[in-house]
């Protein structure tokens, strides 16, 4: 009997951690699974995907830059989904209906309060940057009814638009839009969800956005401190996250969906951890 197959589709896909990830989890679990990464071409994700499930595939991931297109291409979309407007996971329901998750949300809250101990309940935070990551975790963000959420981006439409969206889950949280240099007061949690960094530079929001107990998450990662957590640091932040285990949180809500087991993620973050 084969293996049952999933695969992490993007492009660039090469640099993917989810393959070890996964084969981290089916070890862990002793489930029976080969897991892969696809590079789709730029013109051709919905063929891959497509390809992918005639060959019998079970589950698939969707990362960059793609999670929006597989969102449009599913049949049905689960409500975190729904509201994310991109998906990062894909399956057949038992209907053979393919099916739109979205994971990333649930991995960053779970990261923050599972691994890290923070709870968002009550507590004033400020995400910044309005762009496709942030839309994918403000749901299971709001979930936890933090007191207020104050979203803060260069492109001050976005953010007013990611406000009226949300406004309607939002519950008692005050949700406000704003550029960077608004925020004055200091935050209890700052979320970078900008791809700043990426071009070598910081959201420039004042530093007394950062109070002693402030904690500081950058939903991206990298194996040294990254700009903006190191920007934190250099305020004099102490609590200082990055998205490592948000990567492996949002691995496992996917293996879950698929396996319908949890796996213990705090080994495989600290594999990852040390390269
Ligand atoms: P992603 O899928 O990573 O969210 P995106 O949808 O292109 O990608 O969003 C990128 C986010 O990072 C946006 O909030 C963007 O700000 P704008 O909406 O004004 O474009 C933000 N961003 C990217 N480069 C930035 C920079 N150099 N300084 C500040 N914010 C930046």
């Amino acid at each position: 009997m084969h293996n049952d197959l999933y695969a992490v589709v993007g492009n660039p896909i090469s640099h993917s951690k989810s393959p070890r990830i996964h084969s981290l989890f089916a070890r862990q679990t002793g489930e029976q699974l080969e897991y892969t990464a696809i590079q789709a071409p730029e013109d051709d994700f919905e063929g891959t995907v497509k390809g992918f499930f005639e060959r019998g595939g079970k589950g698939l991931n969707i990362t960059v830059p793609f999670k929006e297109q597989a969102w449009q291409l599913a049949d049905l979309r689960t409500q975190r989904a729904e509201r994310a407007g991109a998906a990062n996971t894909l399956y057949k329901d038992s209907k053979g209906s393919l099916t739109a998750d979205n994971t990333d949300g649930k991995g960053l809250v779970t990261d923050l309060m599972v691994n890290h101990g923070v709870r968002l309940a009550g507590k004033r935070l400020l995400v910044l940057g309005a762009g496709g990551a942030v839309r994918g975790v403000l749901g299971p963000i709001l979930a936890e009814e933090p007191a207020a959420l104050t979203i803060a981006n260069r492109t001050l439409v976005k953010a007013e638009g990611l406000v009226s969206f949300f406004e309607s889950v939002a519950g008692d949280t005050h949700l406000e839009a704003c550029g960077f240099e608004q925020p004055a007061d200091a935050f209890d949690v700052i979320i970078n969800g900008t791809s700043a960094s990426l071009q070598g530079d910081l959201p420039p929001v004042s530093a007394t956005v950062i109070g002693a107990d402030t904690v500081i998450y950058d939903m991206m990662y990298s194996l040294q401190t990254t700009t903006f957590n190191q920007w934190a640091l250099d305020q004099g932040a102490t609590r200082v996250f990055d998205g490592l285990g948000m990567l492996v949180e949002q691995a496992a809500e996917s293996f879950r969906i698929w396996r319908g087991k949890t796996p213990d993620t705090r080994p495989v973050i600290e594999k990852l951890r040390n390269g």
